[in-house]
């Protein structure tokens, strides 16, 4: 066996222990509901930017990424505009790769692959920070509601001239609003791409978090998650490329990072 598949197997071993662990599961569990109490995930920044995102979270996106090299990630959700901007970085940094690996020199101005980010209300001064930001050219924005049918139409139109689709959604975490995000959106994943369904994690954290929310147990982005998956295989869903739509949790990206706040949100086209 090569060093390579070697260490994979190792990590795969490590993986599978972590997710037979109910303790640390559990302790996990508690560390995220008590770093939600202290609004940790707004304590971070991506080139610049906040980026309402636990560390963990980012890094599985990162991997996903590369896994998968989409030429348009969309996302419903934008705030201060940090994970639009790691978004269109890793972008970049595909670009970059691309170029290296055909020997071509790179315009670092110029690229095909976009970040689509869709949200209701794109304050100004997020918006001039975005825009002015060096990963813009990468950058298209949309405002209005992700669930608004002339927001779907544009979000379909514009996705029907890319070939590798990965879709985000993180915006109003009611379980109505994911359920029709889902259904607007996971049709534009790519086979073998992702729909990443965030704080799916509400369903675990306790009833008193939420007061000044609409959303909470019983009403959050996991039971829309369950419920859209229970939808897909009750009836015959086509994708927006024609071929049947089949969307499976993958377990093993919540197994390895135990701390995030997506557990049965990283859905993958197969
Ligand atoms: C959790 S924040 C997004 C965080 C961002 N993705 C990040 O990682 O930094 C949620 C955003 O969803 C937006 N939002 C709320 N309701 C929406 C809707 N109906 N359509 C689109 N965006 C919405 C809010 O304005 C807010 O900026």
């Amino acid at each position: 066996m090569d060093k390579n598949t070697e260490f994979e197997n190792e990590v795969a071993k490590n993986i599978a222990g972590l997710s037979a662990d109910a303790e640390f599961k559990k302790q996990s569990l508690e560390w995220c509901v008590a770093a939600a109490r202290h609004r940790y995930t707004y304590n971070f920044r991506f080139l610049g930017r906040p980026i309402i995102q636990v560390p963990q979270d980012i890094m599985a996106m990162q991997e996903l990424i590369w896994q998968v090299k989409p030429d348009l990630i969309i996302e419903t959700g934008i705030a201060h505009g940090g994970s639009l901007i790691m978004n269109a970085s890793m972008l970049a940094l595909l670009d970059m790769c691309d170029a290296i690996e055909a020997g071509q020199t790179l315009d670092p101005g110029v690229s095909q692959r976009k970040v689509l980010g869709i949200d209701i209300d794109i304050r100004a001064h997020n918006r001039a920070a975005i825009e002015t930001h060096p990963m813009s050219s990468r950058i298209r924005m949309i405002q209005g509601s992700s669930i608004a049918p002339e927001i779907i139409n544009l979000v379909e139109k514009t996705a029907s001239d890319y070939q590798r689709v990965f879709v985000c959604l993180d915006s109003n975490h009611t379980h109505d609003h994911v359920l029709a995000e889902l259904e607007a959106y996971a049709p534009l994943t790519s086979i073998g791409s992702y729909c990443v369904v965030f704080d799916t994690i509400v369903e675990d954290l306790p009833e008193n978090m939420f007061i000044d929310r609409p959303w909470g147990k019983g009403n959050n982005p996991r039971t829309a998650v369950w419920e859209y998956l229970r939808r897909l295989n009750s009836a015959n869903y086509i994708a927006s490329d024609g071929a049947p739509l089949k969307l499976e949790i993958d377990k093993s990206i919540e197994n390895k990072l135990l701390i995030t706040v997506s557990p049965d949100g990283f859905l993958r086209r197969i």
